[in-house]
């Protein structure tokens, strides 16, 4: 909002104190409907909230241990260099922690990576529709956002996919970054390793490529590859995970980079948030890597319950690609809102993209049940004339 300083003219007076063009143009931060605030404005006992993208397990028992033992140090900062989380990252990945940054969020890397990499000028290149920050992080930036249109992954079906030549010819000499987000969020929609290679061998060595792989741990098909595998040998790769979805801490804002150039993962610490990363959110990310084979066995259950929805949304007639996220889309174009509201109105939070589709979260086994239930009943009041 701008402030008008009032007093005389040359100290403020009649002033207005305005943001940056650029900043002015971004949306105004809409907050997520609150599944108690609906439940209880509708008059019921529990809303579902299916679109965070959020895991439905509770914190893993050894989170909530590392957290209250952490909370008695609360009074001092934290350790700005995440030695010992960075450390745990480097020996489960295999790699050094020198092409390791921690970040508050893989969304704040997302950030610090466009601050590192884009002057005023640079492009950042990204397919269309996908994270809905990457357009953002540019505006802020000062870099041009280049949105490459996704295009059908099946015969006749919606566009989905990411078209990786595409992103490849709107490349130019002053894209800086290309974020590949695999799977792909809204659509839920993977690429496939020959391609992926192809195009990471084709890109200019001066443009730093992202695969943005928050919804890595969700993935099922061997043909998708793991980003941390195709960057070794390719010094303009970083790989960007987040401890938010399978790892259950969204609450607590952790994610990490790893680069195959240490020089990459140093740029990002250098324009890192100091003590962005919270020394609870430390505790817990170290704990949660030592809970690895629980963290399967819930991903392994987020993916039933995915193969389970998809079928039961097919069943409804909807046109749900096959996704490798804990996430599914619903192509509904124009009636993408409408459905959102009338699920709303049912106590089911879902999230919308107007005039293209609506993304629904895996939950656990009952709310996706409550889900399907609401559908029917949306179908069936339609048909009451
Ligand atoms: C593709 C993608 N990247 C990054 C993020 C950021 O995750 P976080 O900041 O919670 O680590 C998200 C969150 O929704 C995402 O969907």
């Amino acid at each position: 909002m701008a402030v008008s300083l009032g007093g005389p003219p040359g100290r403020g007076g009649g002033v207005v104190v305005e943001a940056r063009p650029v900043v002015r143009e971004l949306p105004a931060y809409k907050p997520g409907r609150n599944p108690a605030d609906l439940a209880r404005e509708i008059g019921v006992d529990r809303a579902v909230k299916l679109a965070s993208n959020e895991v439905a397990f509770p914190p893993l028992p050894a989170v909530v241990q590392a957290i209250a033992a952490a909370v008695a140090e609360t009074n001092r900062y934290p350790d700005n260099g995440a030695v010992v989380l960075t450390a745990a990252l480097a020996e489960r990945y295999g790699v050094d922690p020198g092409q390791v940054a921690t970040g508050c969020g893989a969304v704040t890397l997302c950030q610090e990576l466009a601050q590192a990499y884009n002057d005023p000028g640079s492009s950042i290149a990204f397919a269309w529709r996908s994270f809905e920050m990457y357009p953002l992080l540019a505006s802020v930036a000062g870099a041009r956002a280049v949105r490459v249109p996704l295009v059908p992954g099946r015969p006749g079906g919606v566009p989905d996919t990411h078209d990786l030549d595409g992103l490849l010819a709107a490349i130019d000499e002053t894209t800086r970054l290309a974020f590949v987000c695999n799977p792909n969020n809204p659509t839920g929609t993977a690429v496939r390793r020959a391609e992926l290679e192809r195009f990471l061998d084709a890109v200019p060595a001066q443009t730093l490529v992202v695969l943005d792989e928050a919804y890595r741990e969700f993935v099922t098909d061997p043909d998708v590859p793991d980003g941390l595998e195709l960057m070794r040998g390719r010094p303009n790769v970083a790989v960007l995970r987040t401890f938010s979805k399978a790892w259950g801490l969204a609450g607590l804002r952790v994610g990490y980079l790893i680069a195959e150039d240490p020089a990459v993962a140093e740029a990002v610490r250098k324009t890192h948030v100091p003590f962005s990363v919270s020394m609870l959110a430390q505790a817990a990310a170290v704990a949660a890597l030592g809970s690895e084979d629980e963290v399967r066995a819930r991903c392994a259950a987020v993916t039933a319950e995915r193969e389970r929805l998809t079928a039961a949304l097919r069943d409804r007639g909807f046109d749900v690609a096959d996704s490798q996220a804990n996430f599914v889309w619903l192509p509904l174009g124009d009636d993408a809102a409408g459905l959102a509201a009338a699920l709303e109105a049912r106590a089911v939070i879902t999230r919308p993209f107007a005039g293209e589709g609506v993304r629904v979260t895996v939950g656990s086994p009952e709310e996706n049940d409550v889900l399907l239930a609401a559908l029917d009943q949306v179908r069936d009041d339609a048909r009451v004339p």
